[in-house]
Formats: C-alpha cells, structure tokens, sequence
C-alpha cells in the first residue's frame, strides 16, 4: 500500500467521494478536540456542565451583567455581534452541533470577547443549566422551521419552549425571532396572539424596511445571508412576558 502525507495526496485521490469524507471526518474531529479543551465551550465532557445551573455569573462571567442567550445559534453570529457591541453584558450560544460551535468559539477568542460562552446541548434540555429567572433575553435566530404538522412541537416558537422561557428568564424579559421562514413567522405570530401573559409585542414581515430594523443591529448570521441571496425577505418579532405583580 503506498502512504501520501497529506500535502502529497494526487489530485485524484483527492477528487474521489471517500477522500472528501475522510477530509470532513478528520477535520471534525480535529475541531471537537479544540472545543474540548476550550475554556469558553461547556460541553459534556467538561465539569462546569453539571454544575453552571445558578452559576454563570459567578462561576464563569465573573461578573454581575445581565444575560442573553441565543438558541439554535450555529455559527453563534448574534451572540458574537452582540457580545461586541455591549461589552459590559454576557452572552451565551446554545447549539447542538460541536462543529458550528467550534466557528463561533473561535471568533470569541481571536476578538479577546471575555463576556461569550457557547453552551452544547439540546434546547429542550436548557432547564439543566439555567435557574428560573438567570437569563435577562433570548434571541432565536432562524431556527429549523419544522414544516411537518407531526413536529409542531419541536418548533422553537410552540408553546412548550415558549414555557421554558418564560421560566428561564426575569419577568419582563424579551424574546426575539428572526427568521426567513414565512410559515414558521405566520405560525408564531398567531401562537402569541392567543397568549395574555405577553406584552410589547411587535412584528415585521420585512425588518430592513421597519422601524424594528434598529433592535437587530444589522447583524446577519449564515442563514440569514443564504436565503436573502435566495430573495427572502427577513421577518422579525419580539415580545417580553408580563411583570408579574
Ligand atoms: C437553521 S440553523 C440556524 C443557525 C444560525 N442561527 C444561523 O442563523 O445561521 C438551526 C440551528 O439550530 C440547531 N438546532 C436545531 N434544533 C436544535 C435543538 N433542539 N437543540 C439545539 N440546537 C438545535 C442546529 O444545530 C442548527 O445549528
């Protein structure tokens, strides 16, 4: 068998279907192992992760600021956008996928950002690492739209995760959508419009051409400048629940 190192590999090697995957796997695997030993990744192989419930600021931040997370936050754009342009605030990514997290895990490090954390795990799942009342706003930038009636559940705008925040975050809080999903958007308008526990609720259909345009700083994630390219136009809303008396 004859062995190439890998600036030596011929190009027709490297053309074939299996190199290519063997590529993808190894630099996965690669870019796990950096998140692994990363300070700003709490992931399962770490300790912080069965223990930052109720501790974010004391334990990780450092801090007293307030917290914002982004769910479903790939590449974590927002959270690093924000964490920029508001640094005496925190900001926590949560996604499942360790390779989106590596991208945005990196970029906290090149900026020097001290106040972004990437949190890996399922959504679902977020009451593990949140007291009720810890989290200050919630972004949710262009989650799965979850087309199917049989995953309406699963969507990140149904009422089940719409409880999870409401008991994840200090009442009068804000959570906000974007998305270029018109049926995922037109779906969470009307679940909102039935709620009464909800206040400040607003929405656009196209938010570079409203006056909510200023509230998400122009910052676009990879989703956003894919289907933008595709003619989408950008829907946001957002809304704050109640202050409880
Ligand atoms: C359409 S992508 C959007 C990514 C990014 N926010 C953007 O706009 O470029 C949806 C993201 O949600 C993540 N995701 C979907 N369901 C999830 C779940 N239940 N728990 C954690 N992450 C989830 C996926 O891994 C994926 O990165």
């Amino acid at each position: 068998m004859i062995l190439y190192s890998l600036e030596e590999v011929p190009l027709w090697l490297q053309r074939s279907t299996n190199y290519n995957f063997t590529c993808t796997v190894k630099r996965k695997l690669e870019r796990f192992k950096i998140i692994e030993e990363r300070q700003n990744v709490i992931e399962p192989t770490k300790p912080l992760y069965q223990s930052i419930k109720g501790k974010w600021r004391a334990e990780y931040f450092k801090n007293d600021a307030p917290i914002t997370l982004e769910l479903a936050c790939g590449r974590g754009e927002y959270t690093i956008g924000l964490a920029k342009i508001f640094a005496d605030k925190n900001f926590i990514g949560v996604d499942i996928k360790g390779e989106r997290i590596w991208k945005g895990s990196t970029a906290a490090v090149e900026e020097n950002l001290s106040n972004v954390a990437f949190l890996r795990t399922q959504i679902l799942l977020i009451e593990n690492f949140f007291q009720a009342g810890e989290v200050d706003e919630i972004w949710l930038t262009f989650p799965d739209p979850r087309p199917r009636k049989r995953d309406i559940k699963r969507r990140l705008t149904s009422p089940r995760f719409i409880e999870l925040y409401k008991k994840l975050t200090k009442s009068g809080s804000y959570i906000r959508l974007k998305t270029d999903n018109t049926k995922l958007f037109e779906y969470t308008v009307e679940e909102m419009s039935t709620r009464n526990d909800i206040a400040d609720f607003r929405f656009t259909n196209d938010v570079y051409n409203s006056d909510l345009r200023d509230e998400c700083f122009d910052i676009k994630t990879r989703y956003e400048r894919e289907f933008a390219a595709k003619g989408e136009t950008i829907k946001y809303l957002r809304f704050r629940f109640k202050e409880e008396n």
